[in-house]
């Protein structure tokens, strides 16, 4: 590990000035003399880089001649290397290229370490030097350093998270005026909670890369983001947000990371998708953009970590409890946690996961119908908790149809996918109107 020179400042690059790197840099400054007093060395800033030089700054307290549009000779300029620019790259270059010159890096970049997490791992091991990311996932929330460090001595089984603060708010918003998807993002981009191309939210991208970490870490286990199964929240619609209510549930997108059994052993699930929730649960009070992780462990039992998930304070108040970690360790030696990917547990194919489903379908309205659709259940090993039926009829020419909400017990993906098939494929059923998970019971 290479240490500082006693009190002789630590050099710090800052990646990035956006929403994120201006609070980062405002603090760095602010906070100059805590820091320095919590760390046992001052930072020294000697660059900030920046896409354009010429943008009004002013209101972020530094050195305008610090602003620089050369990222790449910045990085080899210092002790740590803060990245808060997002992307793979040139995000990637850029690091790797820092470590290669002995920096410790911390970075807020979920989509660059879930893509390929173990180059840079592997980078610092052979640098000698910390690789720090709290504000990867869930902004402003302690949740990495809890599973890699706190939770280091237990087995975790379970992480079950809201990771993405645009979706829980734009659900949230649809659960509480009963208004449909497109309408609400509109309304959340308005407000600036949700951005001008919502794809990599609304998608799942954000919330599945995020999984991928949480996952990693909390099982021991490489996990990329091309192993998370992902669905976005697109397709909910008012509907669901009312079949929830009936279900005394709210509809969150989540984040889902186990460790499971299976006929062929151990291994691992990790998926994203929006999924029916009791209101009981604690993820289901988690309101507006905020994020929260639900962690199960063997010895801890059930934990949950909330807070904001987002935004420029919050985030560089992760990454600034990051530097001083690292920078800590130049001060006095050692290093933080490296990769721990010893476990190495197979990821388990998605159909292999079970929950419990919500189901409603339109079906004919005569004799033998339900005992059609309960057959399919039975057929594919699927076990029904309970059948709801209300009429429906037809306004135009009075014809009576059924709409039947089904929720399954436990059954694997697999098996309702199959029973999905089936339903649609009855004569007697005119839809499979959605299928919906049912989490956290
Ligand atoms: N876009 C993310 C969210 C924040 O809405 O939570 C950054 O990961």
């Amino acid at each position: 590990m290479l240490t500082s020179e006693p009190g002789k400042p630590i050099r710090v690059a800052l990646l990035g000035c956006g929403v994120v790197g201006s609070s980062v840099a405002r603090m760095l400054v602010e906070q100059a003399d805590d820091l320095a007093a919590r760390i046992g060395a001052p930072l020294e800033l000697v660059g900030v880089a920046v896409r354009r030089i010429g943008k009004d700054r002013s209101d972020i307290p530094v050195d305008p001649a610090l602003f620089t549009t050369d990222a790449a000779t910045l990085v080899t300029a210092a002790d740590i290397v803060i990245e808060v620019v997002g992307g793979i790259d040139p995000a990637r270059e850029l690091l790797l290229s820092a470590i290669a010159n002995g920096a410790s890096v911390v970075t807020a970049n979920k989509a660059l370490l879930a893509e390929d997490g173990p180059t840079l791992y592997a980078a610092a091991d052979a640098a000698g030097v910390d690789l720090y990311f709290e504000a990867a996932v869930a902004g402003a929330i302690p949740i990495l350093r809890p599973i890699r460090e706190s939770l280091a001595g237990d087995r975790v089984a379970k992480v079950l998270g809201i990771v993405n603060g645009t979706t829980n708010f734009v659900l949230d918003k649809m659960d509480t005026t009963g208004a449909g998807f497109a309408e609400t993002v509109a309304q959340a981009q308005a407000l600036g909670y949700a951005e001008a191309d919502p794809t990599a939210d609304v998608e799942g991208f954000d919330a599945a890369a995020k999984a991928a970490l949480l996952a990693s870490l909390a099982f021991h286990t490489r996990v990329s983001g091309r192993d998370v199964y992902r669905e976005g929240i697109t397709e909910v619609s008012a509907a669901d947000m009312a079949a929830a209510k009936e279900m005394d549930c709210v509809v969150k997108l989540l984040a889902i990371c186990e460790r499971s059994t299976t006929p062929d052993g151990e291994g691992v699930c990790v998926r994203v998708h929006p999924a029916m929730i009791a209101r009981t649960h604690p993820l289901a009070s988690v309101r507006d953009a905020y994020n929260a992780v639900f962690v199960q462990a063997s010895a801890a039992g059930e934990l949950m970590f909330y807070g904001k998930g987002a935004g420029g304070d919050p985030t560089a108040s992760a990454v600034l409890g990051d530097l001083v970690a690292v920078a800590r360790h130049r001060v006095s030696g050692g290093r933080g946690p490296g990769e721990s990917a010893y476990a190495d547990l197979p990821i388990l194919d998605f159909g292999t996961s079970s929950t419990r489903y919500h189901i409603s379908l339109d079906v004919d309205d005569r004799p033998g119908v339900l005992a059609a659709v309960a057959t399919e259940f039975a057929r594919h090993d699927v076990s029904i908790d309970t059948v709801r039926q209300h009429v429906l009829t037809d306004p135009e020419t009075g014809e009576q149809r059924a709409n039947l909400v089904v929720v399954t017990h436990r059954a694997t993906e697999a098996a309702l996918a199959a029973t999905v098939d089936a339903l649609a494929g009855l004569d007697t059923v005119a839809e499979v109107v959605s299928v919906m998970r049912v989490e956290g019971a």
